[in-house]
């Protein structure tokens, strides 16, 4: 078969969204996600829920996605799947999936690091988006992870800095809770802070040395906070929501950005890709392309599309892996903590 012709469906089940894309070599073909909103409810992800309701969305989501990309089956070179890191029973519902269909039609199963997809997702390509040149830092942010990691190659990277406690996504999302607002809480943060005031409340940045973050205190600071302002004032969140959330956005993109310019400061690297559900916030998107003027840095955003979770991303390490013959045998195993 020649390079020019690698079909890969690639399926994404690691938290609470059932994903299945195909790819043609790096270009999409198709990219369908189906939303478990079955949590919102419970104002977080409830892992027993989220494994049934990925066992009842797989067929369809995969069905869509051939029929989309307006391939069959029997075109596959491969199939590509997340073994982790994520929600073990999650995990399980894709790689079990992934595992039968890839013996049944006797091609090559491939596993892909959920991190690593977030970075490479870069390598997607796409008419008007710049794919980086190595090495460079990506900052991966999400409601699981918060890293910076040097990318020297494909499959060569190092994590030089992550979380400590909780990840950036969880701050928002905690955030947003004690503000009453839904889960999840971070796109409306986003939505609420681009109508209010920064500077209108200051929260203290954590101390942490070198490249490691901490989300922890901020989220208790702001609990704090609120239950004293809701002591003067009953009302205190609902006359204020905008310039809370702008406060509290504005804080945690401080906190990113001060990690990201001591790592460039220690790497000599000003090639920057963001990743991961949060890069999706308006704060962060700012700051990022800021520093193009204000540092002359390239920085590098992923479509909105591979932003969030999404097979699309596993696509592309699969399609990257099916091309360095990277290939496992049915005796994979699923990895809720996985390393680089
Ligand atoms: O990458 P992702 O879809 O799933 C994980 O792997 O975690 O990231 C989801 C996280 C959630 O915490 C969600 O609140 C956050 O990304 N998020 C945002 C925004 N959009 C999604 N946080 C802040 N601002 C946004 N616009
Ligand atoms: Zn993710």
């Amino acid at each position: 078969m020649q390079n020019s012709d690698v079909f890969i469906l690639a399926i994404e089940s690691s938290c609470d969204d059932t994903a299945a894309a195909v790819l043609h070599n790096d270009n999409v073909l198709s990219n369908v996600v189906a939303n478990q909103l079955i949590h919102a409810q419970y104002g977080g992800v409830v892992p027993e829920l989220a494994s049934r309701a990925h066992q009842q969305n797989i067929v369809p989501v995969i069905d869509a996605a051939l029929r989309k990309a307006n391939i069959t089956k029997e075109q596959l070179s491969a199939i590509a799947f997340t073994q982790g890191p994520g929600l073990m029973g999650s995990l399980l519902v894709g790689s079990s999936f992934a595992k039968s269909m890839a013996l049944a039609l006797n091609i090559p199963l491939i596993s892909v690091n959920h991190m690593h997809a977030h970075i490479l997702a870069h390598f997607i390509d796409e008419e008007g988006f710049d794919k980086p040149n190595f090495p460079f830092l990506a900052l991966t942010i999400s409601g699981g992870h918060t890293q910076i990691v040097q990318v020297n190659d494909f499959f060569d990277m190092t994590i030089i800095g992550e979380t400590t406690d909780d990840a950036v996504g969880e701050a928002f999302d905690k955030s947003a809770k004690i503000l009453g607002l839904p889960y999840p809480g971070g796109p409306l943060v986003d939505k609420h802070a681009q109508l209010g005031n920064p500077k209108a409340f200051a929260f203290t940045k954590p101390k942490v040395p070198g490249l490691n973050f901490s989300f922890s205190g901020l989220k208790t600071a702001i609990l704090y906070f609120v239950q004293k302002k809701k002591l003067e004032n009953p009302d205190f969140i609902s006359e204020n929501m905008d310039d809370i959330c702008a406060s509290i956005q504005y804080t945690i993109v401080e906190i990113l950005m001060d990690k990201l310019k001591l790592a460039v400061k220690e790497t000599g690297i000003k090639q920057i890709a963001i990743g991961g559900g949060v890069s999706a916030n308006s704060g962060i998107r700012k700051a990022i392309k800021d520093t193009e003027q204000k540092y002359g840095w390239k920085t590098y955003v992923p479509k909105f599309e591979y932003t969030t979770d999404n097979a699309a991303m596993i696509g592309i390490v699969g399609y990257q892996k099916f091309l360095s013959q990277q290939f496992e045998t049915a005796a994979v195993v699923s990895k809720a903590r996985i390393q680089f």
